[in-house]
């Protein structure tokens, strides 16, 4: 292999499936076989019942590279990115990642499992999100952390819709000007059409800080007030006055929203926000971005969104109008001490469109290292960050201040490690001439505020990632440019209400022992990595090693995105080649790379349908969304956050409308027809999953789509299972006007434990002018960024969770244009051919859709006598399903996913990762737990019984939940497995069942 590359650190040649042809794990023998046993001849044929009017001829990708030309290829565009000394920081410093991040990112048991809903079985996921809501505790003060949600700015949206919900008839929210503007022009495309008003808090010229007086003003005169949000440090650099923004939110009985920087939060910094205020009342929420408390820029993702909530004697209310994830601590059934999701009762997937948030897949993964992080840093390694940044910036501020015509534009008010800079040149230009010098030397701020406005500003960042060499790199660039003429200001003395006066108390642990630690808790989880992961609608495949490879190469990590445009010419690409990736797979001619998951994705579509809508001036008489029964939870969830929200008057119904099942699993054509006679001019559109969440086809998607377009309305497609037709149906051709690809499930990105996703959002020529974000385009052989004419916002501060792009991008290029479509082929291939020898021992569900034919996934379910044997062996009905999932843990695998979108279902999906003789032992594993059910029904009471831990008592988690402990010196305790699961996988079936029925009759 030729030279130019950064070396893999993993053996492919040792790895199971890492150099299978397009990673599929059956070879042609497995396929002519199971083609056979399905009485097919060609992989075509599966796609039969499919018109061929909306089938894609060829995928215009090119041909696959191959291994090594990969990693040839993914270094090449690595190396286009120039890595400067940098001085960029403006919401996304860049401090130095500790030593634990690279090994903890290698421990494939935490970044390949899914999000722990089987909490016997990922306790791994579950600690680490664990220790990270817990030291958060101790680094924030809030009792209540939740286990991430995607990025400061959505964070933001959320805290101001809890805080909607928690103050009664509210309708307005303010937000200091002071914050972010990529955070503000976030939190404003969410909430337009939603009926949340934002009014803005203005800055003082003279302090760079929120204006007070201006701020009592409208608080004094604006009624529905709900909540304030406002920075700890601002997008100046300077400190706030929290105390006084605090005092006056308490005053006037709004929810206080602190936006802090975790990182200053350490020993040695900033006062945490549960002390804000003159009597210490502390902020209600606290929101964060903590990308860098884990991570380097990577051009701007993934995030970290920190949202934390009051939990004590005085409110225990408060979180349940909050969104997101909550790890709480319980016990299992026999008292053992375990971790578990608690709150559930507010998402998605249970509340559908009365969900506090659409959110889904979150961060989780970043949230895990970002807690390894922490114990890597400990008090100790905090202080000294914070001495070292702080130090930089005192010595930059003085030395820079003293040339002629430069100024500390805020000379009274106080900083930590970011200031801003009067400059007497064009920032503009001095910002290119330091980058011609080798020097990324800050933001420009000029335009931040219309209030210092004609002035040339800098923003600058100072961190533990600098050298004192590069601070007289600054210096002597500065020094190029302007006479040292005067005395420099020295930085102002922080008031020391303004400082931590208490230690966090974080222990600072060694590498070795925190990276033997996470290992230990990794294998306590399952990866697609050891065998089936069968859990339907989530598309658990291989993820490769090499997209991690790529996406950990130093010229992507390090780089920052507001790094001048010739300096990102790499990351550019990617976007840019992603873009077209997409626009060949899908067929559509436009493509979003903001979102960050699926469930964005789709918000992103409906805002871009509510967009387009309201350019028609039809905006207000479109409000209804058409969504079948079966859809993900996220659908209607989505539509509710976006403004549809459900109701009925005078008999009509607004909202969501939805549309029921046909006996053969197809959407009923015909209500919507009838819908459509009557109402077509009020929808705004439908959210149709397709495949649809029982593995099977909407054939009637095509006639759908044009009854929609016909009376106005779009066609939003939920990707989910883009896994099933990639490359052999074209979107555009189906009448999809948006669609959702979520990254970690058909383009192979780790799930990481329930996050970081990501989505990339096909979009049809009515939507192409209102894109979100920006688009990157090829000008004489430059990549450059341009904005959509009517854009509808934006989705993200940068560019999504662009490490994942990289990701998407390698396993595309991997695969070209031959293995996209044999990839989804072999997906159906290997799910129909399970259903064909398991539904011919289990009924399948619908009920009565046995013919249709299954893509990627389908039902299964028990028999009545089976069902009523176990009712009468004492475990409830409705408890059955659930608890034949904790069975599958008994023999080694994941659960399917249960009773979803069939209360009574399990719903299995293969994937295209695993040989013949992977799924028929698999075929073999579930005829044995199903014939277990049927033969000893009472096993089902004490499932599962080699995890860790028993079933855990979710009743208990819930009641009196827990949501952090602290740790000060010790990592929680790790319960070993009573059986490996590599064992139990190993194990013949009659073996493991004897075993069962033993260890059954000995718990009793
Ligand atoms: C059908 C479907 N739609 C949407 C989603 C939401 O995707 P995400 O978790 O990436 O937000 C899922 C996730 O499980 C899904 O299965």
């Amino acid at each position: 292999m030729k030279t130019s590359h950064i070396p893999l650190n993993y053996h492919p040649e040792k790895l199971k499936r890492e150099l299978r042809p397009f990673y599929i794990g059956a070879d042609e023998k497995d396929i002519q076989e199971m083609l056979k046993t399905l009485g097919l001849t060609k992989l075509e044929d599966l796609y039969a019942h499919i018109d061929d009017d909306v089938k894609m001829s060829s995928v215009a990708l090119p041909r696959h590279l191959s291994y090594e030309e990969l990693i040839l290829h993914v270094n090449e565009i690595a190396n286009k990115n120039n890595l400067k000394i940098s001085f960029l920081g403006d919401g996304l410093p860049q401090y130095k990642v500790t030593d634990v991040v690279g090994p903890v990112c290698n421990i494939r048991g935490l970044t390949t499992a899914y999000t722990p809903y089987q909490p016997e079985r990922s306790q791994g996921t579950l600690q680490t999100l664990w220790i990270y809501q817990s030291l958060m505790s101790q680094l924030t003060g809030f009792e209540a952390i939740n286990a991430s949600l995607y990025d400061r700015s959505t964070c933001l949206f959320e805290a101001m819709n809890c805080a909607l919900r928690l103050v009664k008839d509210s309708t307005t929210v303010i937000v200091a000007n002071t914050l972010y503007p990529g955070d503000l022009e976030v939190l404003e495309t969410h909430a337009k059409n939603t009926g949340m008003i934002i009014l803005r808090a203005p800055v003082n010229p003279h302090s760079g800080k929120i204006d007070i007086p201006a701020l009592t003003r409208l608080l004094n005169t604006t009624p529905l007030v709900a909540a304030m949000a406002f920075p700890q440090v601002n997008n100046l650099g300077n400190l706030e006055s929290v105390d006084e923004i605090v005092d006056l939110c308490s005053t006037n009985n709004i929810k206080s929203i602190a936006v802090v920087d975790p990182m200053l939060l350490g020993s040695g910094g900033l006062k945490t926000p549960v002390k804000f205020g003159t009597r210490m009342q502390g902020s209600d929420m606290v929101v964060a971005e903590g990308q860098h408390l884990a991570i380097g820029p990577n051009f701007g993702g993934p995030g970290l969104g920190i949202f934390g909530i009051r939990y004590n004697d005085q409110d225990k209310i408060s979180i349940r109008s909050s969104a997101g994830r909550y790890i709480g601590k319980t016990q299992d059934l026999k008292g053992r001490e375990c971790k578990s999701l608690i709150l559930s009762t507010r998402e998605q997937h249970i509340r559908r469109d009365k969900a506090t948030s659409n959110i889904c897949s979150n961060q989780s993964f970043v949230a895990s290292i970002a807690g390894a992080s922490m114990l890597a840093r400990g008090d100790e390694g905090f202080e000294e960050t914070l001495n070292l940044s702080r130090s930089f910036a005192e010595r930059a501020s003085e030395e820079l201040s003293s040339f002629e015509g430069v100024e500390l534009r805020f000379k009274g008010s106080a900083f930590f490690n970011e200031f801003t800079l009067k400059l007497p040149v064009n920032t503009k230009e001095f910002i290119s001439k330091g980058s011609a010098q080798g020097l990324h030397v800050g933001v420009d701020v000029s335009n931040r505020h219309p209030e210092v406005s004609g002035e040339n500003l800098l923003l600058m960042s100072f961190t533990d990632i600098h050298t004192d060499k590069e601070i007289e790199a600054l210096i002597a660039f500065f020094s190029t440019q302007f006479e040292k003429t005067k005395k420099g200001t020295p930085a102002q003395k922080i008031p020391e209400v303004m400082l931590r006066s208490d230690k966090p108390q974080i222990p600072k642990l060694s590498t070795q022992d925190i990276i033997d630690y996470y290992e230990r808790l990794g294998k306590q989880n399952l990866s697609p990595d050891d065998g089936i992961y069968p859990l339907g609608s989530c598309t658990m495949k291989y993820n490769p090693y090499i997209n991690d490879y790529a996406a950990s190469l130093p010229g992507f990590t390090n780089i920052h995105p507001e790094a001048p445009v010739e300096d990102v010419q790499g990351c550019l690409e990617i976007l840019y080649q992603i873009q077209e990736q997409f626009k060949a797979i899908t067929g559509l001619p436009g493509v979003v790379t903001q979102a960050v998951a699926g469930a964005q994705g789709e918000l992103v579509g409906i805002k871009m349908f509510q967009a387009y809508h309201n350019d028609k001036g039809e905006g207000d008489q479109r409000n209804v969304i058409i969504i079948p029964r079966s859809a993900h939870g996220t659908n209607p969830a989505t539509a509710t956050m976006a403004g549809y929200e459900s109701k009925v008057i005078e008999g009509k119904v607004y909202g969501i409308y939805t549309v029921e099942a046909l006996p053969n699993g197809e959407m009923n054509l015909n209500q919507i027809k009838d819908f459509l006679k009557t109402d077509g001019h009020r929808v705004a559109g439908v959210m149709v999953t397709n495949p649809n969440t029982a593995g099977i086809f909407e054939t009637g998607f095509k006639e759908m789509s044009d009854l929609i377009h016909s009376v106005g309305g779009l066609v939003y497609m939920d990707g989910a299972n883009m896994n099933a037709i990639a490359g052999l149906l074209d979107l555009n051709k189906l009448g999809v006007d948006a669609v959702h690809n979520n990254l970690h499930k058909t383009w192979t990105i780790p799930h990481g434990g329930g996050g970081p996703g990501d989505a990339i959002v096909g979009v049809s020529h009515r939507l192409l002018d209102f894109i979100p974000g920006v688009q990157v385009v090829k000008n004489q052989g430059m990549y450059e960024i341009v904005k959509a004419p009517k854009s509808c916002g934006s989705f993200h501060r940068h560019f999504g969770n662009f490490a994942h792009k990289i990701r998407a991008y390698t396993y595309i290029k991997a695969l070209g244009c031959d293995g996209v479509r044999k990839m989804s082929e072999v997906a159906v291939l290997s799910a129909r051919y399970l259903f064909k020898k398991l539904s011919q021992t289990s009924p399948t569900l619908p009920a009565e859709a046995q013919s249709s034919p299954r893509m990627h996934e389908f039902i299964l379910t028990l028999s009545q006598e089976t069902f009523k044997k176990v009712e009468a062996s004492g475990t409830p009905r409705a408890n059955t399903v659930a608890r034949i999932g904790k069975l599958f843990l008994d023999f080694g695998f994941h659960a399917p996913t249960v009773a979803f979108p069939e209360q009574y279902g399990l719903m299995i999906e293969p994937t295209e990762t695993y040989s013949k003789k992977e799924l028929d032992q698999f075929v073999s594993v579930v005829e044995s737990i199903l014939r277990l059910v049927n033969d000893h029904p009472e096993v089902l009471k004490t499932v599962p019984h080699f995890t860790p831990i028993d079933r855990v008592d979710e009743v208990l988690a819930n009641k009196s939940p827990v949501f952090s402990e602290k740790i000060t010196s010790h990592l929680p305790r790790i319960i070993p497995d009573r059986v490996d699961a590599e064992k139990l996988r190993n194990s013949t079936s009659s073996d493991l069942c004897e075993q069962i029925l033993l260890a059954h009759r000995n718990s009793l």
